[in-house]
């Protein structure tokens, strides 16, 4: 006889382990996750994670900070129940078991970009992710939770507007499978694949958002991706994040003279948003002719760099590179979504049934820039309201909230052009770091949207997980070439060089789903 589970949950990073942990608690949990279990964007992430748990800190302040960096779009009701939340829910990773960084005692804090005091939480140094990922894992296999691994989810099924189940790739036996379920949560993370340059791993291939829209699902604030301005820049070495906490403990940025730019560009030098920082990056690198510039921490005491910074510090010198003596080279690379799967305050999405957490979401708290830090808080703040809500068997209204600041918008057709470029990832990579990147522009917006709908009629995946994951980068990667092209003004992460300035007109958000085509 079919199974039904209470929950299907389709990621097996923050997202989906902390989900299946608290929804093992109320009833029968599946996790289907695309590659090994620890394949995540969660198990890079360095500097930590963000709540106003300091001597000098409040929610209060968190909330401005938060405000602030998202530009003008965050959803402040969102935005209260991060930080008001943040202290519980952190408390709950403790009790997990995630070894938080003390110091005489205490959690130690630091500071990142953005943020008016030092309030963010690491473990391990630089290996927040991991241990969080580690815990996490962990975890899930002693409460036995059911988990499938290499079993890519190709299709939510729904009928009559309610989530039935979804259907997956067992990627080793080429296999499909139905799995039905009352709540489906899709916790399948970014969508950094999408470009040349990104800190994102392989899995981050913009899954969920794909699955949601073809479902019938809002997407929302899809032109919004953050760039992050120090990857290591190396050739032939991947994009490896330097965190931001480095610069947090005093590194600087100079460029290939050795000048120190950033107070050029931002009264906060070198902790300006990222969002400015990157763009400040991009520029010095065209203003001297180089594809890089360089941190610099050999003013910092070596034994603070080496154990404040211990993943950092070991991958360079693997790389030939002894950072206490030298400078590291780096550039912007792509980081973090912003926008995503649209849901409430409560994760669900305008499907009865079907929920979104983590990076794949869009809970609002972001707006246009996300505050270093923010997103494995907003991971666990609003999974835990996921489980709240349905131990409440609460689903009479599954629209995400009605704010007349979202505006659904119809995807233009675009005409075919003569010999257009074959698809392939490395041509959508550099498609979309090209004319969707940092600094954008509407010619070149026009000319991404119109060859990525090209590739979106002509291009069928077979039943393999390269070709589903390209289908799901050339559908979110039109949407977002359609979304910034029609956001004609700059703000927070999206910029575009024929709009430089941003307009008021504009402070609201971009919907699209289904059928507006
Ligand atoms: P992920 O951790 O990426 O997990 C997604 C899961 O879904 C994976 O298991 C994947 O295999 C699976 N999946 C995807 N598609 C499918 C599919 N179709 N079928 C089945 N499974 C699927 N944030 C902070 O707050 N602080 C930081 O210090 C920080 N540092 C970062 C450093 C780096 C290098 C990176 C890349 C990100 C960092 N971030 C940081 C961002 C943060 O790590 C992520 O936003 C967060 O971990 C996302 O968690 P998630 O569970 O939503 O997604
Ligand atoms: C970093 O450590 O710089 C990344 C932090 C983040 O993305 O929130």
């Amino acid at each position: 006889m079919k199974v039904t589970y209470d929950y299907i949950i389709v990621g097996s990073g923050i997202a989906g382990l902390y989900t299946a942990l608290l929804a093992r608690q109320q009833g029968s949990v599946l996790v289907l996750t695309k590659g090994s279990i620890d394949e995540c964007n969660t198990k890079h992430a360095q500097g930590g994670i963000a709540a106003a748990i300091g001597a000098h800190d409040s929610p209060e302040l968190h909330f401005r900070d938060t405000i602030a960096a998202g530009a003008g779009l965050c959803d402040e009701e969102a935005v209260r129940i991060l930080v008001e939340e943040a202290p519980d829910r952190i408390a709950d990773l403790i009790r997990f078991g995630v070894p938080f960084d003390t110091l005489d005692g205490q959690i130690a804090l630091t500071k990142e970009a953005a943020h008016s005091v030092p309030r963010i939480l690491h473990a391990g140094g630089d290996a927040t992710g991991e241990h969080i990922e580690t815990t996490l894992s962990r975890m899930a296999r002693q409460a036995r939770v059911e988990i499938l691994e290499h079993c890519l989810a190709i299709e939510i099924m729904v009928e009559g507007n309610r989530v039935q189940g979804v259907k997956a790739l067992d990627t080793r036996m080429g296999s499909v499978e139905e799995f039905s379920c009352r709540n489906l949560i899709l916790a399948t993370g970014g969508a950094g694949r999408l470009f040349k340059y990104t800190t994102n791993p392989d899995i981050a291939t913009a899954d969920g958002v794909a699955l949601a829209y073809r479902a019938g699902a809002e997407i929302t604030d899809i032109e919004f991706f953050q760039f992050h301005p120090t990857a290591v820049r190396l050739p032939g070495v991947p994009p490896f994040l330097i965190s931001e906490a480095v610069r947090g403990e005093g590194g600087i940025l100079r460029n290939v003279e050795g000048y120190r730019f950033m107070p050029d560009y931002a009264p906060e030098g070198d902790l300006a948003p990222r969002d400015v920082v990157a763009r400040s990056v991009h520029a010095e690198m065209a203003k001297t002719g180089s594809d890089r510039v360089f941190l610099d921490v050999t003013h910092l005491p070596p034994p603070i760099v080496t154990t404040r910074f211990p993943h950092i510090y070991r991958f360079c010198l693997d790389h030939g590179l002894d950072i206490t003596k030298g400078l590291i080279p780096v550039a912007p690379a792509a980081h973090y979504m912003m926008g995503g799967v649209r849901t409430n305050a409560w994760g669900e999405t305008n499907i009865a049934g079907l929920f979104a957490a983590g990076e794949t979401a869009c809970t609002g708290v972001h707006g246009a820039n996300r505050l270093a830090s923010n997103s494995l808080l907003e991971v666990i703040v609003f999974a835990k309201r996921i489980l709240e809500q349905t131990r409440k068997g609460a689903q009479a209204n599954p629209a995400p909230g009605t704010s007349s600041r979202y505006e659904h918008w119809p995807l233009p057709r675009r005409k075919a052009i003569a010999e257009p470029p074959p698809a392939s990832l490395s041509a959508l990579q550099s498609l979309l770091w090209q004319k969707v990147g940092i600094v954008r522009h509407g010619d070149s917006l026009e000319e991404a949207a119109t060859i990525l709908a090209g590739w979106q009629r002509e291009f069928v995946p077979s039943l393999d997980r390269p070709s589903h994951e390209l289908a799901n980068l050339i559908l979110t990667g039109r949407l977002m070439a359609e979304a910034a092209l029609l956001r004609e003004e700059s703000r927070g992460a999206h910029y575009r060089a024929d709009f430089p300035q941003p307009s008021p007109a504009w402070q609201s958000h971009i919907v699209f789903s289904r059928g507006s085509e």
